[in-house]
């Protein structure tokens, strides 16, 4: 996730640029760049590291301007660069992306068969450079519309031109942009943050829209040339909800940025002909992981619990023997590993100091790693030989939730990708498939359900003990439901796996220690029954979280939270939903900061 900022008026763009770029700073940082137009030509300033490097190259030669655009990047495509940094120019073109191109690679062959050259790994800079081709017939805005009606994927773009020193077109596609509307002058940005100084008059564009503004007007079309009459709100926010886009918290808005998520996981990686994950990542060791036997995965905290689900996954549908382990305790012992095992190191992170000493191990026993991490060019990205990264956008808040259900996302796919190159069907592999791509529409259904998660959570605030339980796929769903209550709301709390509850831990079972259970119709629902009752005849209180399809479990004795119904293996990411809306709203109903809860960090980078 990367943010963008872009000004045209009368007044210093490059002021309002760089004061739009510290805002949109919490959207994640690696490097930052600025393009203003001067009424000649445009100059661009790009640096890595925090914004106020890039204040240091700004000169009085290089900051004139009242047209510019402005980027903060959060890596998706190429490493943490300058080269790779925002602007991207091409011929008279110049602009900032925020999204991931999908089909950017073969856009990039056949300009390159046209004789363009490019500088940088992104996928933004194909963008700048088809224009900049339609630019040979078109004029600047139908040039825009025909270049972008070629792109496949999720992009919000302000572009400008050396021949158009009052115009800032912008373009947006399932990544958020936002207009602000001020007296001849017009600020745009990913999100409101970067423009309520400015201005609260908002302009909001849908997918497949662009506006074309100049210092004194705006017009917003579709790419097909259909003008589009769009609606002007006032916002009341301040400047920190807007960061949060209204949302009280980080951690409310990530949960509720998890549809979003979830796609960008998925998008290009899907091969529904051939019912196969795309997974470029891996390319360069796809002959050696048709020979593995052995999967062993290694992670820590909530990326341990998605690990959890991924050894169920790769068992089941590539069949090959999985292990997950601690990576705080496979670092001290002696594992038994060969050329034919390969270690998945998960981490939101990239930085988690046991994950990245147990890769070392790994390593040096002779295995093959691989990595699932959010953090484009972090140290487990570099340290792994070959790896998938999430584009879940940079997580704010400590406890992890969309990092979490992008993970499952990417594991599912490396399921399907092993599977393949194994025994799996072609049909199985498109079921999977067909029904992964519903998933983030089923979570934006649980999302809308927040009101009565959230009476349930008040309900149950006041106890001090929980058990979390699940079966199957959803047994490492309760564990990581029971941290995140720990994590948030300060409760003790335990996940189990419902079978093991009558080996000893039913004994604690009474009026005053409730439990959560997972109980989707699935292959081992019947025992989740049981389990059910055991806890019930004990007066234990019990939440359950089941599918609709349900019939023996009633609202007038449980505390029933219903979700949409998928596959099983697709279950956990739409369980692992209402649990975190729990324990934020357990946390916020006992009055925590959920962002930062005590004790911990966001990143553990100490052993
Ligand atoms: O960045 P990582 O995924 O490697 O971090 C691992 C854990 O520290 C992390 O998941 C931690 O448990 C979170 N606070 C969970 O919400």
């Amino acid at each position: 996730m990367c943010g963008i900022v872009g000004y045209i008026g009368k007044k210093d763009a490059c002021e309002i640029l760089i004061k739009g770029l510290r805002r949109l700073e919490y959207r994640g940082y690696d490097s930052s760049g600025i393009a203003l137009h001067n009424g000649r030509k445009i100059n661009s300033t790009k640096s890595t590291g925090k914004i106020v490097n890039l204040e240091e190259k700004l000169t009085e030669k290089n900051s004139v301007g009242t047209l510019g655009i402005a980027h903060t990047r959060w890596a998706t495509h190429g490493k943490p660069t300058e080269v790779n940094s925002h602007p991207h120019s091409a011929g008279d073109i110049t602009l900032v992306h925020n999204g991931i191109i999908e089909n950017y690679q073969k856009l990039k062959e056949d300009l390159i068969k046209k004789g363009h050259s490019f500088l940088s790994d992104t996928d933004s800079e194909v963008i700048a450079h088809l224009i900049q081709e339609e630019n040979i017939k078109f004029d600047f805005e139908r040039s825009v519309q025909s270049a972008i009606k070629k792109v496949k994927g999720a992009y919000a773009l302000a572009i400008i031109h050396k021949e158009h020193p009052d115009k800032l077109i912008v373009v947006r596609n399932s990544s958020p942009l936002v207009i602000g509307v001020g007296n001849n002058e017009f600020v745009i940005a990913s999100d409101a943050s970067a423009i309520i100084a400015y201005t609260n008059k908002v302009v909001y564009l849908d997918d497949g829209e662009l506006a074309i503004i100049t210092p004194t007007d705006y017009v917003v079309k579709t790419i097909s040339n259909k003008l589009q009459k769009k609606q002007e709100q006032q916002l009341e926010w301040n400047d920190e909800q807007a960061k949060k886009e209204g949302y009280e918290h980080f951690m409310l808005k990530e949960i509720h940025d998890q549809p979003h998520a979830i796609q960008d996981a998925i998008r290009g990686r899907i091969d529904m002909e051939n019912g196969m994950a795309i997974l470029g990542g891996l390319t360069s060791v796809d002959k050696r992981l048709r020979s593995i036997n052995r999967v062993i995965i290694i992670s820590c905290g909530t990326s341990y619990f998605s690990g959890l689900v991924g050894e169920y996954m790769i068992e089941e549908y590539a069949g090959i023997p999985t292990e997950v382990e601690y990576a705080s305790e496979f670092r001290y012992r002696k594992p038994l590993l060969d050329k034919n095992t390969v270690v998945i190191a998960i981490s939101q992170s990239g930085e988690t100091a046991d994950t990245l000493a147990a890769i070392k191990e790994a390593k040096n026993k002779g295995a093959l790693t691989l990595g699932v991490v959010n953090v484009v060019g972090s140290s487990i990205a570099r340290e792994t030989d070959a790896g998938i990264y999430n584009h879940a956008g940079p997580e704010v808040s400590v406890a992890s939730t969309k990092a979490f259900t992008s993970q499952l996302t990417i594991l599912t796919l490396i399921a399907v990708y092993l599977g393949r190159q194994r025994d799996m069907s072609m049909i199985m592999g498109r079921r999977i498939l067909s029904e992964l791509q519903k998933v983030p529409f089923l979570v934006s259904k649980i999302l809308e359900n927040e009101e009565k998660i959230k009476k349930i959570a008040y309900k149950y605030a006041k106890f001090e003990n929980f058990f979390y339980l699940g079966r199957k796929y959803n047994y490492p769903i309760a564990c990581e439901g029971a941290l995140k209550i720990k994590e948030i709301a300060y409760i003790h709390a335990e996940g189990y796996p419902s079978g093991e509850m009558k080996h000893g831990p039913i004994a604690l079972i009474d009026k005053h220690f409730p439990s959560v259970i997972l109980a989707p119709k699935d292959s081992v629902y019947e025992k989740t029954l049981s389990a059910i009752e055991e806890i019930r005849a004990r007066e234990g209180k019990v939440v359950i979280i089941t599918t609709k399809d349900v019939t023996e479990l009633h609202s007038d004795k449980y505390d029933i939270i219903y979700i949409p119904k998928t596959l099983e293996i697709l279950m956990p990411i739409i369980t692992a939903i209402p649990l975190q809306l729990l324990a934020y709203y357990v946390g916020t109903k006992r009055g925590h900061d959920v962002d930062q809860p005590k004790n911990l960090a966001k990143s553990v980078t100490v052993e």
